[in-house]
């Protein structure tokens, strides 16, 4: 099937891609492209060309599934020349997303033109790759250096809107696009190539200033460094020296694991919102519709959680247990858009009609104007059944009943219902109108059309649904616990909180896990510790360093305490003397002799209690597929991106070392550790 058709309007060639879904710059299209330029050039009727994308976008990117092959001619590059060199004008003709190399193209054409609210970028660094087709030479020529390194040092989209006041856009229009661009390629006369003009003059320091804050918020990623020096060059070489230099770092960055890692989690994310074939039964197509959604409770998570669905545009009903709790749940709420309205981030008129669809109430009868409805009350159980068996009560047959429970079992939960086929479990993260990460737990009983419409709630709330099943902390818990656990144990091995920290940081994650702890309060943990207490086994390895803390009343951050003090809110760099001394006596009664743990061990130790914890959810069911493990470790628990997840990490490694690495954790973890085996998570 051909990608690029080019037909004549007249004396305007228009050139129309259509590749699927996103119209990225296949080989197919590169080829389709110059074929149309030749043609161009040949047909003395012709005087111009426009390019424009069919379907819902323009070129929204280069194919990121060529990226792992060897290049084929012609190149991006190649193309883009031979529009510059093409005696007769050339104008993109933009909707929907130019990103990448889609949007190279439109700076290499004589003129762009978009429709209004498209958006352009080159993302590139989000993938691991600096623009590979002139962009970082192409941009600062019209925006200047400082500029330039802001948008392609952090991958930034802007809209249509924008990008003309940086006479990056030639005009911007709302009616018909096609008509607009061919009328503009007739009026241009002879050539405006970006490349010929020179890149405005700036201050040194603000291009520095650009470049450091650039790096600080790319964390330093190669990908980073690499596309601020290419904008460098478009003021120090030539344009054809520094679109060469780009092309090399380019094809050098888009071979390393750490683009290979970006484009997996990519790739994972967009996989993760489809349910596995086996679960979907006959009822693909059968979603339950949501437009009204019931949340019960309006503390930390369903306020967030209303904010998340009236963005999306549902009605809401807010219930509470009573009118003080109502009032601080609306006030939550109120308080979110008055803020992101003072920020001047949100329209005051946006604001009141997203309000003025939330309906505050403490009236059970309310539930049956939902279609969904998600509860967010204290984590007990015997108060989630109660809640449940009102819930089944009052809500409509047919809608589907979601807990937001973290750890408890959510058969237990719908069983105090008589439609145990209708609930699933939404756990949503902390701020849940922020966190893209939505774990939907599949009951025994969960119907398949129940699954995916909260499969397709979290897509329409702009989240990252994944499929778990129902087993204690689901995924994402139930890893980062396995991991806490293995950081204690280093604890009472030799290592300090900050040591562990430090070790962890420079892996990449967020914040280290003492460090995180204390900002979420170790209340939490200690709760469900002393829950367990009963029914745990005396064998098992079990550190009290954090029990110890809290009966000290040091919970954490909101008390100025935890592992770590907080001086005006900021954590000391090292532990005082309590702490230490609580961790020295753990060692003591363990008969451990202390000794120090160098960071690579305790990194080592940490991610590998995750890649064993990741292969026993594999095996027992609980996820559907490994790459999904890796998208909720970095969507949700802040493992860092660019090494993909812990699958993607351990796929990395070599096999028998890794194996080996296990059996010394097996042994250092004691009893409780159960080893899994690696097959399914190497190869699955
Ligand atoms: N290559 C191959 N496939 C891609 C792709 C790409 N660049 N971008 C998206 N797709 C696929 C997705 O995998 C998905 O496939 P699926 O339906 O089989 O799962 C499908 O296109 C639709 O993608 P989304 O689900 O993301 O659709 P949305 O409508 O939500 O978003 C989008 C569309 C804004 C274009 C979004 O897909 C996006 O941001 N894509 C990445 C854009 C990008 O990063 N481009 C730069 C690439 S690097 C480059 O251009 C190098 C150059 O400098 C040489
Ligand atoms: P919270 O204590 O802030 O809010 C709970 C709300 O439920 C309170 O406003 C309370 O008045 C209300 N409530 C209690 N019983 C009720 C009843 N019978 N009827 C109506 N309303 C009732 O708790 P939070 O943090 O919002 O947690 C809620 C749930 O979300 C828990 O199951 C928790 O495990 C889960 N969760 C919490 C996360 C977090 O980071 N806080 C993250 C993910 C899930």
């Amino acid at each position: 099937m051909t990608m690029v058709r080019s037909e004549a309007i007249g004396d305007v060639l228009l050139i129309t891609i259509d590749n699927p879904p996103i119209n990225a710059s296949s080989r197919g299209v590169r080829q389709g492209v110059s074929d149309a330029l030749v043609r161009l050039a040949a047909d003395v009727s012709l005087r111009a060309a426009v390019v424009i994308g069919a379907g819902a976008t323009f070129i929204a990117g280069a194919d990121l599934h060529e990226f792992g092959q060897p290049p084929r001619e012609p190149s991006l590059p190649d193309v883009l020349a031979a529009i510059e060199a093409c005696a007769k004008p050339v104008v993109a003709a933009l909707h929907g997303a130019a990103l990448g190399g889609g949007f190279e193209l439109a700076l290499a054409c004589d003129a762009r033109i978009a429709l209004a609210g498209s958006v352009v970028g080159l993302p590139e660094v989000t993938l691991g790759v600096l623009p590979g087709a002139g962009g970082t030479q192409r941009l600062p020529r019209r925006v200047g250096l400082a500029r330039a390194i802001q948008m392609v040092g952090s991958g930034e989209r802007i809209k249509a809107e924008a990008a003309h006041a940086l006479r990056l856009v030639d005009e911007v229009v709302a009616g018909d696009l096609q008509a607009n661009a061919v009328a503009l390629a007739r009026r241009l006369e002879g050539k405006r190539r970006i490349s010929e003009e020179r890149v405005p003059a700036e201050e040194a320091a603000v291009v520095e200033q650009a470049a450091q804050s650039a790096l600080r918020a790319g964390r330093q990623r190669p990908a980073v460094v690499a596309a601020i020096e290419a904008v460098k060059d478009a003021a120090r070489l030539p344009f054809s020296e520094g679109v060469a230099r780009e092309r090399a770092e380019f094809l050098r960055l888009r071979d390393t694991i750490e683009a290979q890692a970006l484009r997996h989690q990519f790739f994972a994310e967009r996989e993760a919102v489809r349910l596995p074939a086996h679960l979907l039964g006959r009822t693909q197509a059968a979603l339950r519709p949501v437009q009204t959604v019931a949340i019960i409770g309006g503390g930390t998570m369903g306020a967030g959680i209303a904010i998340a669905a009236l963005e999306a545009g549902l009605v809401v009903v807010l219930l509470e247990q009573d009118d003080t709790a109502l009032a601080r749940g609306r006030d939550r709420v109120a308080d979110h858009y008055r803020g992101r309205v003072t920020a001047g981030k949100l329209k005051a008129t946006v604001a009141a009609a997203h309000e003025a669809r939330l309906h505050p109430t403490t009236d059970w009868a309310q539930l049956a104007r939902a279609d969904l409805v998600i509860e967010a009350v204290y984590e007990e159980l015997g108060i989630k059944q109660d809640v449940f068996r009102k819930i089944d009560a009052h809500a409509r047959p047919g809608a589907v009943l979601a807990t937001n429970t973290s750890y408890l079992d959510v058969d237990a939960i719908a069983a105090a219902t008589t439609r145990p086929q209708d609930v699933l479990g939404l756990h949503f993260f902390s701020p849940a109108n922020v966190m893209k990460l939505l774990e939907v737990v599949r009951g025994e009983k969960s119907a398949p059309d129940v699954l995916a419409t909260g499969m397709a709630l979290g897509k329409l709330l702009r989240k990252t649904p994944v499929l778990c099943g129902n087993a204690f902390g689901f995924i994402g818990n139930r890893i980062y616990n396995a991991y806490r656990r293995q950081c204690e144990f280093m604890l009472e091995d030799g290592a300090w909180p900050e040591e562990v920290d430090q070790a962890l940081q420079a892996f990449g994650f967020a914040m280290g896990p003492f460090a995180v702890a204390d900002l979420s309060g170790l209340d939490i943990a200690w709760r469900m510790r002393k829950a367990q207490a009963a029914t745990r086994d005396p064998r098992e390895r079990y550190v009290a360093i954090l029990d110890q803390l809290c009966e000290l009343g040091r919970l954490g951050r909101k008390t100025g305490a935890g592992y770590y003090r907080y001086v005006e809110g900021r954590p000391e760099k090292t532990t005082d003397a309590t702490v230490r001394g609580i961790i020295e006596k753990a060692s003591a009664q363990r008969g451990v002799v202390r000794r120090a743990l160098p960071a690579r061990e305790i990194q080592r130790r940490a991610l590998l209690a995750m890649v064993n914890e990741s292969a026993l959810l594999l095996s027992d069911g609980v996820a559907a597929r490994a790459a999904d493990i890796d998208v909720v470790l970095v969507q949700g628990y802040g493992f860092p991106r660019w090494e993909g997840g812990p699958v993607f990490w351990a796929r990395q490694q070599d096999r028998a070392g890794l194996e080996q690495e296990l059996h010394g954790l097996a042994a250092i973890s004691g009893h409780g550790f159960r080893p899994a085996e690696l097959t399914q998570l190497l190869t699955a």
